[in-house]
């Protein structure tokens, strides 16, 4: 575990090549989770790091983020009718794990969100969670049933492989079949200057450049990575806008000014403003610094390296380092009264005083999150559009504080956060 900011600086930054990849997962089964960027090492991981890079551009982003609105219209549709139901309790978990589905169904997939693609995600993305459990307790009895447990996480994929295959055949026979993430990739297969690209930035041949199979086992990253650590960073956000009822205040006001489209009868909001969303900012990376989902990041050393100059500490290939984001976070050193929920910490004049490589919501280096700026406008624009309509607050159901899941990889509530929630009115 190493926790002091200069060795985090030196291990994920400066001296990337030495520690360049991550923890492997605990089982040795072949899983589609065995091929998305996060688990790629060496070479592969340079290769398909490069083709990301094409892939989540600020343009391309742009043009995928009107897809995040139209799930918005369908969740504010779902809510308005509780509220006029007279139901005014809602229990975050279950609404925006749907919504965060069905963010990933249509800006990746092309498809909104089904019990089908619901019970396809959880096929998907849990199928190695029981062995991870049984895997803590007996490593050994696991690395031998390996051959044994292949065959139930081989159908674990079915439903998305059944969907894209025919989908691929479709989108193939069509010119352009609109604006997600499965059709990026598939103009990088097409696009000789992507080929060209790739190979002078690194003289990878101009052949095979991404197969059908590869381009498939990328879109499983989104399942894989983007949905728990959206759906928990929306929740979290939701709890403390209707714990702290000023900061409400001040967030709602902050955007009203500055991007509300209501007066032109737009259900959207001006995400052409969001740079000057100063606060807004400021509370997203505060609601990452309370809650980071996840709450360590891990390296795996790739050859033998010194760890710091004068600590002597020498480390083997092949050996692990944990970085205990969450502690980081919540180290009074570094963010004075951890508990508090202060989103001033982050303002301009603050932000200055917060000790490089203390925070690691999205962790730091070129493995770092990929996706930092596509989620985080992902997440400013549901907060817009959830604050121009509502307001939160907490009812006495309200777990205070949050109760965490005990869960080996992020950090998610073990019982629902349930808020109250009411139209909000403009004075
Ligand atoms: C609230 C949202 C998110 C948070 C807080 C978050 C956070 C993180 C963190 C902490 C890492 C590890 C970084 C490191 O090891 O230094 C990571 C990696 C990654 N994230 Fe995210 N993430 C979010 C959303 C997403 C989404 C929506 C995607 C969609 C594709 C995504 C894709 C990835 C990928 C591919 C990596 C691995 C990058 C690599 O190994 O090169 N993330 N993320």
């Amino acid at each position: 575990m190493v926790s002091d900011p200069e060795l985090i600086k030196q291990i994920l930054d400066t001296e990337f090549r030495s520690f360049a990849d991550r923890r492997p997962p605990p089982i040795d089964v072949k899983s589609s989770f065995s091929f998305i960027l996060p688990a790629l090492t060496g070479g592969d991981w340079d290769r398909m790091h490069r083709i990301y890079k094409y892939v989540f551009t600020p343009e391309n982003e742009l043009k995928i983020i009107p897809k995040v609105n139209d799930c918005c219209d369908q969740l504010i549709d779902a809510w308005n009718q509780r509220i006029f139901d007279k139901d005014n309790e809602i229990d975050t978990d279950v609404s925006l794990r749907n919504l965060a589905l069905d963010m990933i169904a249509w800006t990746v997939f092309g498809t909104r969100v089904s019990p089908e693609f619901t019970e396809g995600t959880r096929k998907l993305t849990q199928c190695l969670l029981p062995m991870r459990f049984i895997m803590t307790l007996f490593p050994k009895t696991v690395e031998r049933m390996s051959r044994t447990i292949q065959p139930y996480v081989d159908s674990h994929d079915k439903y998305f492989l059944d969907y894209l295959n025919q989908e691929i055949i479709l989108r193939d026979r069509n010119d352009d079949c609109g604006n997600d993430f499965l059709q990026l990739f598939m103009n990088l297969r097409k696009s000789n200057s992507f080929g060209q690209l790739i190979c002078s930035a690194n003289s990878v041949p101009d052949v095979d450049l991404l197969n059908k199979q590869e381009m498939i086992w990328q879109l499983f990253t989104f399942p894989f990575w983007g949905f728990e650590s959206m759906s928990a960073t929306l929740g979290f956000a939701l709890y403390e806008l209707a714990l702290n009822p000023d900061i409400q205040d001040r967030l709602r006001n902050e955007i009203i000014t500055i991007c509300d489209n209501h007066n032109n009868n737009n259900r959207s909001v001006n995400i052409n403003s969001f740079d000057k969303l100063i606060y807004l900012e400021a509370f997203l990376l505060e609601v990452h610094r309370k809650y980071p989902v996840f709450y360590r990041l891990s390296r795996r050393l790739t050859e033998d390296a010194v760890v710091g100059a004068d600590t002597g500490i020498v480390m083997s290939k092949q050996q692990i380092i944990n970085i205990p984001v969450h502690a980081l976070h919540h180290n009074p050193s570094y963010y004075p009264e951890p508990q508090l929920f202060e989103p001033d910490r982050f303002m301009p004049e603050n932000i200055v005083n917060i000790k490089p490589y203390t925070y690691l919501a999205y962790g730091s280096g070129p493995r770092q999150c990929i996706a930092k700026r596509f989620a985080q406008m992902q997440l400013k624009l549901v907060l817009c559009r959830m604050l121009c309509e509502y307001e939160f607050y907490k009812l006495i159901d309200t777990t205070v504080p949050p109760v965490y899941r005990k869960n080996p990889e992020a950090v998610t509530v073990s019982q629902p956060l349930v808020l109250g929630i009411k139209k909000w009115i403009q004075n």
